[in-house]
């Protein structure tokens, strides 16, 4: 039996002004994780089977076609590990990452399969390509994907992110806690994204200065997240909200959670990843943990995590 696993992100800084080249930080979320297991099993010709377990569902590989993230997944890793299949195994796929979130959970799902496969089949592959493979299926998530979700994911280390060039990863100055709540409303990255882009092309100036203001923001965060200070990353997490707001991919929950979790003590909050539902992130103190998770519960969230990113 061979297992490996991959965590869930979230975006601190900079999500959509990423996909029009502006920088953008993300930290993985190491205590939400998506694994994968695979075990030999006897079935001729040479077979995969596939289990996916939160789903429910399970099918033979061959019987799958490339649209279904996981046999996309299943099949550009194979391609990297063992070309020519000679034994059967099955893969299944668990995960504790909510789904349609902008926490991730796809490109978690993509790199803890490709992990897997790399082990099962004794092939070395760098975090580096595990990252381009996953990269691969984003795409078929949702067209013009920035990479920071399978970057962060795949390193599994809060990172400065620019598209098209070398991630970088950094230390945090201090561990954050944040507090996570889900708004009720599903996220879908594709939609949100490409209806950002309407709107850029419908203005374009305003847009762009926009991104820009939200690149300056990411600048600021980063150096505040390295120093830990994290009253100043609060500060800038509700001016990133504000500026998100105006490109018209919050909503009235997520909207309402920020300013909650912002009035019962939080350093700041925003939404965090596609937005237009999803969650929002808080970060907060030891002291405030609880009376943020409280006030967001009492708000309405459908879902609440609390989780620290360390280091
Ligand atoms: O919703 P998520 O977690 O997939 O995050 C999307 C982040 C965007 O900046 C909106 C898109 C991207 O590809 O970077």
């Amino acid at each position: 039996m061979t297992q490996a696993s991959a965590p869930g992100k979230a975006i601190l800084f900079g999500e959509h002004a990423v996909v029009y080249d502006q920088p953008a930080i993300a930290v993985p979320l190491s205590d939400l994780r998506t694994t994968v297991i695979i075990r030999s099993i006897d079935a001729q010709p040479p077979s995969v089977h596939v289990v996916a377990t939160d789903l429910d569902h399970s099918f033979w590989l061959h019987e799958m076609d490339d649209r279904d993230p996981l046999a996309y997944a299943i099949r550009l890793a194979l391609q990297a590990t063992m070309p020519e299949l000679q034994e059967s195994f099955e893969i299944s796929v668990s995960s504790k990452i909510p789904i349609a979130s902008g926490l991730g959970s796809g490109a978690a799902a993509s790199v803890a399969i490709i992990r897997a496969l790399s082990s099962f089949f004794k092939v070395d592959l760098s975090d580096a390509s595990i990252s381009a493979l996953a990269y691969r299926v984003e795409k078929l998530h949702h067209g013009t994907p920035s990479g920071i979700d399978n970057s962060t994911i795949a390193f599994e280390q809060a990172l400065y992110y620019k598209r098209n060039q070398d991630p970088q990863p950094f230390s945090l100055g201090r561990p954050l806690q944040l507090v996570l709540g889900h708004c009720g409303v599903d996220s879908q990255t594709g939609a949100v994204v490409a209806a950002v882009r309407d709107r850029w092309q419908a203005s374009m100036e305003e847009y762009s200065a926009i991104f820009s203001q939200i690149g300056e923001l990411v600048e600021r965060g980063y150096d505040n997240l390295k120093a830990g200070d994290h009253k100043q990353v609060g500060i800038l997490m509700n001016e990133n909200h504000a500026l998100l707001q105006r490109i018209g991919v919050s909503n009235q929950a997520l909207d309402q959670l920020v300013a909650r979790a912002s009035t019962s003590g939080a350093y700041g909050a925003k939404l965090s990843g596609a937005g237009a539902g999803g969650f929002m992130i808080a970060l907060v103190g030891t002291e405030t943990r609880e009376s943020v998770a409280r006030a967001l519960q009492d708000a309405g969230a459908r879902h609440i995590l609390v989780v620290q990113v360390s280091g």
